[in-house]
């Protein structure tokens, strides 16, 4: 096989074939089971380079590849993005304190198939607003998932999302969103978590992708510091992520990163 497999629609997007959607099925579940076995090690004192070890130990004990060593310079297995880091935080010495909340990214290849996703963890114990934000984060995503079916738009799929967490006075970032993926990482679309309805690519059949809504207590500006990779909010406050990768079936979508042990929207104390 190799990466022109099915075809592509006039927006540049690929439509894969019936039998691909087994290979997406391995590697996102591969990328889900790491992080569930990931949960019990998120304690107050870890730091999130002990955190990603774990995770690149995993991936290779696997027989996987971890995706993201190697892209474009990024050098860990994880990204891992504390309180109001947005998304792509880089695994360091930071000590993870009491309350502290956070997204870990894993995206690994299996069989050259890519699978991406990502959830949101507590160190001890969790505030009332950080659990309220994790919630909506959660909910808002699996909203966005439901949009999805033949003949309807990615723009509904942004929108859902977007009402959804605006209802709740939160902000959806535009900086950042989800992609098109399969045998390569980030494929067209874009796929946006604020739009109108029946706006954008029209869904089909064999699309895979990644919905990874972010959301903010306050204000939807990210900012990236001079590492090049950790995008914060500009207001500093909370922010919360959580990612999926689908593919479009004739009823709707398959979720490949599903929890094998349910863990996927943790229930925290
Ligand atoms: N997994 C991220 C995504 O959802 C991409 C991380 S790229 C990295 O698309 F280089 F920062 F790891
Ligand atoms: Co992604
Ligand atoms: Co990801």
């Amino acid at each position: 096989m190799d990466d022109n497999s099915g075809r592509l629609t006039r927006d540049g997007i690929r439509i894969y074939e019936a039998a691909d959607f087994a290979g997406m099925h391995k590697a996102g579940k591969l990328a889900a089971e790491i992080l569930d076995r990931i949960a019990e090690h998120i304690q107050p004192g870890q730091t999130t380079q002990a955190i990603d070890k774990l995770i690149t130990d995993w991936v290779e004990e696997a027989g996987a590849t971890s995706a993201t060593i190697g892209y474009r310079g990024y050098q860990h297995a994880s990204c891992i993005s504390v309180n109001h880091v947005v998304c792509h935080g880089i695994p360091g010495d930071k000590v993870l304190k009491d309350g502290d909340i956070l997204n870990i990214d894993v995206t690994v290849i299996v069989d050259g198939w890519f699978g991406d996703t990502s959830r949101m963890y507590v160190a001890g114990k969790l505030s009332r607003k950080a659990e309220r934000l994790i919630q909506v984060t959660h909910d808002a995503l699996m909203k966005g998932i439901e949009a999805v079916r033949p003949g309807r738009t990615f723009g509904d799929i942004g929108f859902e999302i977007q009402t959804y967490a605006e209802a709740q006075r939160m902000s959806v970032v535009r900086d950042f969103c989800g992609h098109g993926l399969g045998r390569v990482f980030h494929a067209p679309p874009n796929v946006l978590h604020y739009g109108r309805p029946g706006t954008g690519p029209v869904l089909e059949e064999g699309m895979f992708f990644t919905i990874e809504p972010m959301v903010n207590l306050g204000r939807p500006e990210t900012k990236v510091l001079a590492d090049d990779w950790t995008a914060v909010t500009r207001d500093k406050s909370l922010s919360a992520q959580f990612e999926h990768s689908v593919g479009v079936t004739s009823a709707g979508a398959e979720i490949f990163t599903l929890s094998p042990a349910g863990l996927f929207h943790p229930t925290y104390g």
